[in-house]
């Protein structure tokens, strides 16, 4: 299965952003990982203008689940493709914690995507205080149960592990606590989806960096990475990317 590396800009980069585009095209022509830039909702047509045709794809940070209507600022599925992405992020715990994202909500989204021919990279992802409880297995199995559409497909889907503590602060869980949850991931994606549930791939997110990513990526079901703050800058970005490829 080929690794999938996507960066996640959240709110941040202007249109002079789109040289680190340039840029991370050009470190990472030989890479031999998928590789998808997602920018704020602004930049999307720009930016997969300045890829098309290249080994890199962009994709969106949320969309709505209805195709259309009465929804004042939001953004549909269909109109992300229409500009070009290809990828969408669902129910990262931003969106989660902030906007009160259900379960529901995300499964909708993702098959709104689906539905419109986007690949989703569904989020999940333990609280510190979860994980202090002993419950972060029960929370994100939960999570994927909840989070998963009928319409999920090895092809279509791609899930993410973010704890939440370990989002934005230098903290990163051990190898071994990623391997128990991915594991536990694979498991739950196989029981619903069967064979297909092994094409899923599985990212890592959470204070990815050059140096812990290539240890980070060597974990069984460890299929690439979700990267935030690392993703800005594309010689960063770049080279996690070869810690994969
Ligand atoms: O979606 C990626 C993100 O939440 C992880 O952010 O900055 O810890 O890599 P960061």
């Amino acid at each position: 299965m080929r690794n999938l590396l996507a960066g996640n800009w959240k709110m941040n980069g202007l249109a002079s952003s789109l040289a680190e585009i340039d840029m991370l095209k050009e470190l990472t022509g030989s890479a031999t990982c998928d590789i998808v830039v997602c920018p704020p909702f602004t930049l999307i047509e720009k930016a997969a203008e300045q890829v098309r045709g290249s080994h890199i794809a962009i994709g969106a940070q949320d969309c709505h689940s209805k195709p259309s209507g009465a929804f004042t600022s939001d953004i549909s599925a269909s109109m992300l493709c229409d500009v070009g992405a290809r990828f969408v992020i669902l129910g990262h715990s931003e969106r989660r914690a902030v906007y009160h994202e259900s379960n529901l909500t995300v499964a909708r989204k993702a098959a709104a995507a689906h539905g419109a021919g986007l690949t989703s990279i569904i989020c999940v992802g333990e609280t510190r205080a979860e994980r202090d409880d002993g419950v972060a297995l029960d929370v994100v199995r939960r999570q994927l149960r909840g989070s998963l559409p009928a319409t999920a497909t090895g092809c279509n889907t791609a899930l993410a592990y973010e704890p939440v503590w370990a989002i934005g602060t230098g903290l990163v869980p051990t190898l071994e606590q990623i391997d128990e949850i991915h594991q536990s991931l694979r498991h739950i994606l196989v029981q619903e989806l069967g064979e297909e549930g092994r094409a899923v791939r599985i990212l890592y997110g959470g204070s990815v960096k050059s140096s812990n990513a290539a240890s980070i990526f060597d974990v069984a079901d460890v299929n690439g990475a979700l990267v935030g703050g690392a993703s800005l800058k594309a010689s960063d970005f770049a080279e996690i990317i070869s810690a994969a490829a």
